[in-house]
């Protein structure tokens, strides 16, 4: 028996997640466990009709979990990043959830926009580090009627850095972003042990050409902690021309470990080569902590209600979430049920199909009970 905290959360979040956890209890069936849901109202109404985004009390109920199911947030009516800092982050943040682990894989009858690549070519495995960088808001923004910050700031500049940066700026803000040997130790290193039952490859993507201080101390831990993994294949890039590849070469990558921010950004990539954002599932693990599953797509609230929305991310997350409790081979039938889906044609509007999401979740979820 397995308690697991769920937040439908905004827009088509509630019915992905009706879906996932159609497929999850099948799973469960199938494969000898219970889940019990316990579900958390946090998202944009409660926040709008209490103005609550995660609070104290919600993160120390959420702590008695080892998961959350998470679908999505985001709306119309709240002011962008409001809800994904106050929610999103916060809770990535609250229970340390280093790694954001990101699976880039074309699943069978998937369609990639890449000519001529088959699922054997695109199959690997992003680690995006998933707290510190340029998301730990550290920063500032000051306007001209304040006269003496900016003063301040580019006195700061001119002093430490030699610099005379714009010094008629009436307005300058700046984001500081933040690299601990600690933060990335943890997390290079849990790339490394995922590459040793991988094919042993693992690439770090970085900036240490220009943001030589934050990504070079990056570097400097990558090579340190690697050493200790012989066997181990190991290669730097840019992060620029890791675009090229990702597209031209996707199947060099085995293992990719990348700091939070280009992380972010590779990922949406690496979606859309992976058959699109409706694919593309995400954890947020604390291997000792509370964990978090989620797709990595947001709300699109026009198609909230509709019943239209693909549930496949959702669903894998949550084949995530069952390899994160140790149900390996229950974790294994989920992404095998949507491989099943895909390639039968029973797929939502997005992928060419017809389906609905709780029609979708159903024949997956029936799939694994006949498996
Ligand atoms: C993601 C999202 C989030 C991020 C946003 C919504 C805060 O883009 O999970 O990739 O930047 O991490
Ligand atoms: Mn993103």
């Amino acid at each position: 028996m397995y308690k697991v905290a769920v937040i439908p959360g905004d827009g088509i979040g509630p019915e992905i997640i009706d879906a996932g956890r159609m497929v999850l209890d099948a799973a469960g069936e199938k494969f000898s466990f219970d889940i019990e849901w316990e579900p958390f109202d946090i998202g944009a109404d409660r926040y709008l009709a209490t103005g609550e985004l995660v609070t104290e009390d919600d993160l120390s109920d959420l702590s008695r979990f080892s998961s959350i199911y998470f679908g999505a947030i985001g709306d119309d009516r709240v002011q962008p990043g409001i809800l994904e800092k106050g929610i999103l982050l916060a809770i990535r943040f609250a229970f340390d959830q280093y790694i954001n682990l990101r699976p880039i894989r074309m699943l069978a009858g998937a369609d990639t926009p890449l000519a001529g690549k088959k699922p054997e070519d695109i199959d690997f495995v992003v680690v995006r580090e998933n707290t510190e960088d340029f998301y730990v808001g550290i920063g500032s923004r000051f306007s001209g009627t304040q006269k003496t910050s900016l003063e301040v700031l580019r006195n700061l500049y001119s002093v430490k850095f030699g610099l005379d940066i714009q010094s008629d700026a009436e307005e300058l803000a700046y984001q500081i972003g933040v690299v601990t040997r600690e933060g990335s130790e943890r997390v290079i290193r849990y790339a490394c042990d995922l590459a040793m039952t991988r094919k042993k490859k693992l690439t770090s993507v970085d900036k240490a050409n220009v943001l030589s201080d934050i990504y070079g101390l990056w570097r400097d831990v990558f090579t340190s902690t690697t050493r200790s993994y012989p066997g181990l294949f190991t290669e730097f890039t840019y992060v620029d021309a890791v675009t090229m590849w990702f597209v031209k070469n996707p199947e060099w990558f085995d293992v990719v470990v990348t700091p939070n921010m280009f992380g972010d950004i590779i990922t949406d990539l690496g979606a859309m080569i992976q058959g699109g954002l409706g694919l593309a599932p995400g954890g947020n693990i604390n291997p000792s902590g509370t964990s978090m599953f989620e797709p990595i797509h947001g709300s699109a609230p026009k198609y909230k209600g509709l019943n239209v929305a693909n549930p496949f991310a959702t669903i894998w997350a949550g084949s995530m979430l069952l390899e994160n409790l140790g149900e390996r081979e229950a974790a294994a039938a989920v992404v095998s049920a949507i491989e099943t889906a895909i390639t039968s044609g029973v797929v939502t509007k997005d992928m060419g199909g017809t389906g609905s999401t709780s029609g979708v979740g159903r024949f997956v979820a029936d799939t694994i009970r006949s498996s």
